[in-house]
């Protein structure tokens, strides 16, 4: 079972939990051969790694018998997922390894997770083959489903085609199993094409239930990882810190140098704190494999904690710009990402917790930038004003402001992203005049700006609604801010500092009720749940019955029952497809307070 705990737009910080272990991911699954485990077996578990991958064909072939457990054998407690022989073919040709004996065999040496004998789609094969090979991929799932109701993992084939990977995201999506890696990728690492397996990924995703875990089979390199998980992926396995280790390669977070070329000191690096680059070359052939390797694992693992550290901080979007601008192959491959805005945007928030930085052109591509602008729409020209936000630096309360975003109602200027974005030869000052939001021209500037940003965001105006003449403002004494907005006298929002955004207080959330038409702004809950919801408990997914389309991550939404009665209010985390397709973890945030009915 899987659930969300953090997220930034795709991405995301998800605990899994298979045969009673539990494991957060994003996650590596470090590439163990099954009979040589030494000195890798020590070092995954110092690192404290949650589990491995490693290959049931080869077991099989070097004699492990079914009865016994592939845990003892690896000496690892943790979540040992099995491959099923299918890379070996891709490698090597044909071998003989049938779907249901392979798996039978995995659920015999207690593998927690299963992998069926897919048919690998080869970058040369014939579309025609591919959709042969998909059809009976499906096939070969659901008799391995069917056959031991064991924890299966279903590999999405389909080449380079992505009509065919769509269709094989859907036949086997239509599967009972949470987990899907993404396979035939290898190939396309291989030639740097990461533009196809991020092609692939999305269209895999797309046609997949969001709850399913994302495993991308065999993406090893770190220097590729932040786009990997900023796609969202969950689960990735490698064999490259072994791999490259052979050949003398070091890796590092941005790509790979090799040992000879290192003339000074080694990247820093525990496994290197006893050798200069002289002397890790004069060692052994064996020695110098296993010390580069160790440090090569290490250097991913690092990169993984730094990921998650980035989701958590909700800076995936400025980190993987950054890291891709490292390889123009990864940039290709950022752009390759924007092509699918239709998908990602779903799941993006209206805003961040940490600014926009400004690293080049795909800046403006990212889907929330992209959506902000198809949501403010074309306006006239405006002045430009050098310093943010806006509004302090005007004399007068102009209509409109050239942003980096296009020409903005001045109006938004504390909304994320005008406010909350850095670009070059932009600069912020502490210097404030907030005396002058006294003055009548700019007292009614703020009773627009509540307007405008309440339109913005719930896509209404307030004042359509509610009198303006009966709306008070409450303001920041320091910054002259908007704190909170009353009508007649009863607090209906609260605009955060932080993004320059509502959050709903009860009025608020009597507002929206009454005056959008289901399903607006809303998540239906099942009757099971109503009291605790009253109680001001969090909506766990699992009983969410409906929700708005719109709903985006991170919105303000109002909490209702079947007959459309309010319940309560709060923050979701997840969007509509999520709450309904996740079946563990928290939906919406309730922020329900326990005066706020009476
Ligand atoms: N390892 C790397 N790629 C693949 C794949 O496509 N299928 C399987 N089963 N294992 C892989």
């Amino acid at each position: 079972m899987f659930q969300i705990l953090h997220r930034d737009g795709l991405s995301r910080i998800g605990e899994l939990e298979i045969k009673n272990k539990k494991i957060v991911t994003p996650v590596l699954l470090p590439v163990l051969h099954p009979f040589k485990t030494d000195p890798w077996i020590s070092a995954i578990k110092q690192m404290k790694l949650g589990g491995v991958i490693t290959n049931s064909y080869i077991l099989k072939k070097g004699g492990f018998q079914k009865g016994k457990d592939i845990h003892d054998l690896l000496d690892f407690g943790g979540i040992v997922m099995t491959d099923s022989g299918t890379f070996q073919e891709h490698m090597y040709g044909e071998l003989n390894a049938a779907n249901l004996e392979m798996v039978k065999y995995q659920a015999g040496i207690n593998s927690d997770i299963i992998t069926i004998r897919d048919i690998f789609s080869e970058m040369d094969h014939s579309k025609g083959k591919i959709e042969e090979d998909i059809k009976e991929n499906y096939n070969r799932g659901r008799e391995a489903i069917a056959e031991t109701g064991e924890y299966i993992a279903l590999p999405i084939q389909g080449g380079i085609y992505p009509d065919l990977r769509q269709e094989s995201a859907r036949l086997m999506g239509s599967l009972d199993s949470e987990y899907f890696p993404i396979g035939g990728i290898v190939p396309f690492m291989e030639r740097y094409m990461y533009s196809m397996v991020l092609e692939s990924i999305l269209n895999s995703k797309r046609n997949l239930r969001s709850s399913g875990v994302i495993h991308a089979f065999g993406a090893g390199h770190p220097m590729f990882f932040p786009l990997l998980f900023l796609v969202g992926v969950d689960v990735i396995d490698s064999s490259a810190y072994i791999k490259y280790a052979r050949d003398g390669r070091i890796l590092t977070e941005t790509g790979t140098v090799e040992l000879k070329s290192y003339t000074e000191e080694l990247p820093p690096s525990p496994y290197f704190d006893k050798y200069t680059a002289k002397e890790l070359s004069s060692l052994g052939k064996d020695e110098q494999t296993e010390v580069i390797g160790l440090h090569n694992l290490y250097v991913s693992v690092k990169e993984l904690e730094n990921i998650r550290q980035q989701i958590r901080s909700e800076n995936m979007w400025n980190y993987a710009e950054y890291r891709a601008h490292s390889h123009p192959l990864l940039l290709e491959a950022l752009r390759k990402v924007h092509e699918f805005y239709d998908y990602t945007e779903k799941f993006e928030p209206l805003s961040r917790r940490t600014p926009i930085f400004y690293s080049g052109e795909e800046t403006l591509d990212r889907p929330n930038i992209k959506r902000f602008i198809s949501r403010i729409g074309e306006n006239p020209t405006g002045i430009k004003v050098d310093k943010k936000p806006y509004s302090y630096y005007v004399d007068t309360p102009v209509d409109y402001v050239q942003s980096q975003f296009g020409v903005v109602s001045l109006l938004l200027d504390e909304t994320y992203p005008v406010a909350q974005s850095l670009f070059p030869g932009e600069y912020y000052d502490s210097y404030k005049d907030v005396s002058k939001f006294d003055k009548p021209e700019w007292q009614e500037f703020l009773l627009n700006k509540v307007d405008y940003i309440f339109n913005y965001q719930f896509g209404k105006k307030l004042y359509s609604m509610v009198d303006k003449r009966g709306i008070t403002l409450q303001r920041s004494k320091n910054t002259g801010k908007i704190r909170n907005v009353y009508s007649g006298g009863k607090q209906i929002l609260s605009l955060r500092a932080s993004d320059g955004l509502f959050s709903l207080n009860y009025e608020g959330a009597v507002l929206i009720h009454s005056n959008f038409e289901y399903p607006a702004h809303r998540v239906v809950i099942d009757p099971e749940v109503t009291e605790f919801i009253r109680e001001g408990r969090n909506v766990f997914a699992k009983f969410v019955e409906e929700a708005d389309p719109g709903i985006r991550p991170h919105d303000e939404v109002v909490i209702v029952d079947r007959d459309d009665k309010l319940l309560s209010y709060g923050r979701v985390i997840l969007n509509r497809q999520e709450m309904i397709e996740f079946r563990k973890g928290i939906a919406v945030k309730n922020r329900l307070k326990s005066d706020d009915s009476s």
